[in-house]
């Protein structure tokens, strides 16, 4: 595969779509093919397992947490199969919003789940293909709340879980990053939008093949 492979992970409201948003227009300038996504959610399929999963409310009822970890591992393989495989194989850069590191900290760390198990369940998904580079924009859970608050609107199914659920989230993104620290780059998401770009460039300049 030729392809570049990056994902941005972090809690809600952390500034992901924000960051993939520019990093998405500086691939364009220097002329590749990027293809821009996301889980859930990054195909027909994946769109209608977003939809459940986020606002399906009275209409499904409560969902178990096995349930939960098998609807995002199925979106996953949709998606892996369908977009991201192929775009890397015709040699585009994808940025893509959450992967398998969301599962790790929602469903492993945040829900009563084994991270291990949930790690085989994504690989399985994935065909074993991981990123390259995955930015974690890390936030602080009282910043978070603030931003969720300051966004108004309803919150979504996962956004709604208690302070706790989110402090195991955060907590599990950091265990993932500890345990790859070379394929990490964590970066305190409080920092200006700008700031925070530059740091991303100076770790995306150096996979981009020479000209
Ligand atoms: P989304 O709107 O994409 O995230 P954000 O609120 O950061 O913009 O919502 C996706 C939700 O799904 C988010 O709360 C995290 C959750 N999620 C999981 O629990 N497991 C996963 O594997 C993925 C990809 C997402």
């Amino acid at each position: 595969m030729t392809g570049i492979f990056i994902t941005l992970e972090g809690g809600d409201g952390a500034g992901k779509s924000t960051q993939a948003e520019l990093l998405e227009a500086w691939f364009a300038m220097r002329g590749l093919e990027v293809v821009r996504t996301r889980e859930p959610g990054g195909t027909r399929l994946g769109a209608e397992i977003r939809r459940l999963l986020l606002h399906g409310g009275d209409e499904i009822g409560e969902v178990d947490a096995r349930a939960e970890a098998l609807l995002y591992a199925a979106d996953r393989a949709q998606h892996v199969a369908k977009v991201v495989r192929p775009a890397l194989e015709r040699g585009a850069v994808v940025v893509q919003d959450r992967y398998i590191d969301s599962s790790l900290a929602y469903q492993g760390a945040g829900r009563p789940l084994d991270v291990a198990e949930i790690r085989g369940l994504s690989e399985w998904a994935a065909e074993g293909l991981w990123p390259i580079l995955t930015v974690l924009l890390d936030l602080d859970l009282d910043e978070a709340a603030k931003r969720r608050a300051a966004r108004g609107g309803v919150s979504d199914r996962l956004e709604a879980e208690a302070v706790e659920f989110h402090g195991r989230v955060r907590e599990g993104f950091l265990t993932c990053a500890a345990a790859d620290p070379d394929r990490f780059l964590v970066l305190d998401a409080a920092r200006p939008v700008d700031e925070l770009h530059a740091a991303i460039l100076a770790r995306v300049a150096p996979l981009l093949p020479a000209p």
